[in-house]
């Protein structure tokens, strides 16, 4: 897996939105690689960003949002110079989006076959309606929904198999990247597992990589090779999923372990993270998170914090980890050094 090229890798992205009281940055400096085949999550409270890095990645952020700096490369191919007809193909062939009001994404007049039809045909100008037909069909069949269904109106399904026919569409062009930002969070807690089972064995047949969202960090840990964390616009770790619930480095990410029930063992008490998240029109200098941080220290308050590699793949932007990344022949007793 490390000699393979990321098929996605976001450059120290920022992402501002122009509001009445002025520009506000949403995302900032945010950079992480998606390797073919891979699920990457992105975590944190509500507004951290994680929509915004998510339709910036589908470039589909519209006013008032704007990228106001870095790069998203898609094999390479910086996304953000894609003219219109690049873009077109990108959306559709490379990365497919399936959002939370995937319900609305369902054109309600039209019969399930109409809607896969104009999604193959406009982009295959060479293929049949017959041809099309056939593989909308196929589609509908890997997503477990009979092909005679074909002939019904949204409305005729029930939500989840609503869900499952948008990630039947999204999938339509075998697209190498598939965006879900809380593709599920509408249904039920079983339907929501079914679901995104059938999307991992999907993964697991065509071999695309998914960038997922969600707020349920049990879901994510399960589903997910690594996961991102973000607080008030920036990515404060980046670990593999079993890390972040069992070896969490950074103390928002600790905090946000702590505020979820454990999928297995004794119940505990959960604790929440203290505090309300930031707002953006008023960043301090130093660490976002030190207004919440429990082990807050004066260089928190005085110097931006940068993720930097403390354990094998794993990346933390704390200073409380500072002496062994400076140090890195020291062994590493992280706990201990950091106090935590
Ligand atoms: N249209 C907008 N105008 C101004 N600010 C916006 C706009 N849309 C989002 N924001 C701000 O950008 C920040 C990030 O929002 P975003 O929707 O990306 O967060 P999120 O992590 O997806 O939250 P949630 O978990 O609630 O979906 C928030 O502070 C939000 O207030
Ligand atoms: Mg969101």
């Amino acid at each position: 897996m490390t000699s393979q090229q990321p098929l996605l890798s976001v450059r120290q992205l920022c992402v501002d939105y122009i509001t009445e009281s002025g520009d506000v940055r949403a995302v900032n400096s945010v950079s992480f690689d998606i390797m073919p085949g891979e699920v990457f999550g992105l975590a944190g409270e509500s507004g951290c960003g994680k929509s915004t890095v998510a339709f910036s990645v589908a470039r589909l952020h519209k006013p008032p949002a704007y990228i106001s700096g870095g790069e998203i490369l898609f094999k390479g191919e910086n996304i953000l110079h894609f003219d219109d007809e690049r873009l077109r193909s990108y959306r559709w062939r490379q990365a497919s989006v399936v959002f939370q009001s995937a319900m609305n994404a369902l054109n309600p007049v039209l019969r399930m076959e109409e809607q896969f039809c104009d999604v193959l045909l406009a982009h295959n100008p060479g293929l049949t309606r017959y041809e099309a037909i056939k593989r909308a069909q196929e589609l509908l069949e890997i997503v477990d929904i009979h092909p005679s269904r074909l002939k019904d109106y949204p409305h005729q399904f029930s939500g989840g198999m609503r869900q499952r026919l948008v990630i039947a569409i999204a999938m339509a062009l075998n697209p190498e990247l598939l965006i879900m930002d809380e593709p599920t969070t509408a249904l039920d807690v079983v339907v929501q597992r079914e679901i995104l089972q059938k999307v991992y064995a999907l993964k697991e047949k065509f071999n695309f990589s998914i960038l997922f969202i969600t707020h349920d960090l049990s879901l994510m840990v399960e589903f997910c090779d690594r996961i991102g964390i973000m607080y008030a616009g920036e990515l404060v770790e980046v670990a593999p999923s079993k890390s972040i619930l069992t070896a969490p480095l950074h103390p928002y990410t600790r905090g946000l372990g702590n505020s979820f029930p454990p999928l297995h063992g004794p119940k505990t008490v959960l604790e929440g993270i203290p505090g309300t998240p930031l707002n953006l029109l008023e960043v301090p200098v130093g660490c976002r998170f030190q207004a919440r941080c429990a082990k807050v220290h004066s260089r928190c308050r005085q110097e931006y914090t940068r993720l930097a590699e403390i354990r094998p793949g794993q990346q933390t932007a704390c200073h409380l980890y500072e002496v062994a990344e400076q140090q890195p022949d020291l062994p590493i007793y992280l706990d201990k050094a950091a106090g935590c």
